[in-house]
């Protein structure tokens, strides 16, 4: 049985930020730092093999069992409702889900709201609870252009800085949740694992704290 820890990271900025992270807490892969376009990489010594993936897919080599576990932004989980554990909040990648609208527009309440966004089903359940009736458009990626250009009522999106719902004369109406990067496990590995599992997650959960404190000092 292979007993090395398979760990799914997103490709992109928030994967260097969590492999930095894997590595301080003692899960290093010093190979990785090769400048190549491979996309697996092992180190024997600290049994690990980690996986750049696509951050959308994190979540479906982590529920497949290709990988053992893995990092994902909440965005991700909450919209697909990946069967999975979640492990813990490494709080880095924070930022938040919102509803925003053109500066200053006005929004009838009695019709149905047009909603453009990349993630239906966050959207889809935040307004359901609100028994408010939507339309939803799916789209991509850019969803700002949508109400500037009048296709849609409001966005639903991610808010990091702010900067691009300033820079095109958009505001926030309503903040839906707060989103951060998360330790995620496959149900099976999470059993025949254990213990690797749960010492990797002690040793990320240490480290989380220790940059709590010293941001809070
Ligand atoms: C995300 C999000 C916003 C922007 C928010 O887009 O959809 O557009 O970042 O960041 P800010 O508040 O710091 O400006 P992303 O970079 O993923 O590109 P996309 O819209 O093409 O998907």
């Amino acid at each position: 049985m292979d007993q090395m820890i398979n760990i799914a990271l997103p490709k992109g900025r928030l994967g260097d930020k969590v492999y930095a992270m894997f590595e301080q807490a003692g899960y290093g892969c010093p190979s990785i730092h090769e400048n190549n376009r491979k996309l697996v990489f092992e180190d024997k010594k600290n049994n690990v093999r980690y996986f750049w993936v696509k951050p959308s897919d994190v979540a479906i080599y982590v529920e497949q069992g290709t990988a053992d576990v893995g990092v994902i932004g909440k965005d991700i989980l909450l919209e697909y409702a990946a069967d999975v554990y979640e492990l813990l909040d490494l709080e880095i990648g924070k930022c938040r889900f919102s509803v925003a609208a053109k500066k200053g527009a006005w929004i009838d309440p009695e019709k149905t709201l047009r909603v453009a966004t990349k993630f239906p089903n966050i959207a889809r359940t935040f307004f359901d609870r609100k028994n408010r009736e939507i339309e939803i458009i799916k789209l991509n990626g850019s969803v700002e252009l949508a109400p500037i250009l009048g296709m849609s009522h409001v966005i639903v999106d991610i808010v990091e800085t702010g900067t691009t719902l300033r820079e095109n004369n958009l505001e926030v109406l309503e903040n839906i949740v707060e989103i951060s990067a998360r330790l995620i496990a496959n149900k099976a590995s999470f059993k025949f694992k254990n213990q690797d599992i749960e010492r990797m997650r002690k040793s990320l959960a240490a480290l989380v704290a220790q940059r709590r404190e010293e941001a809070n000092k």
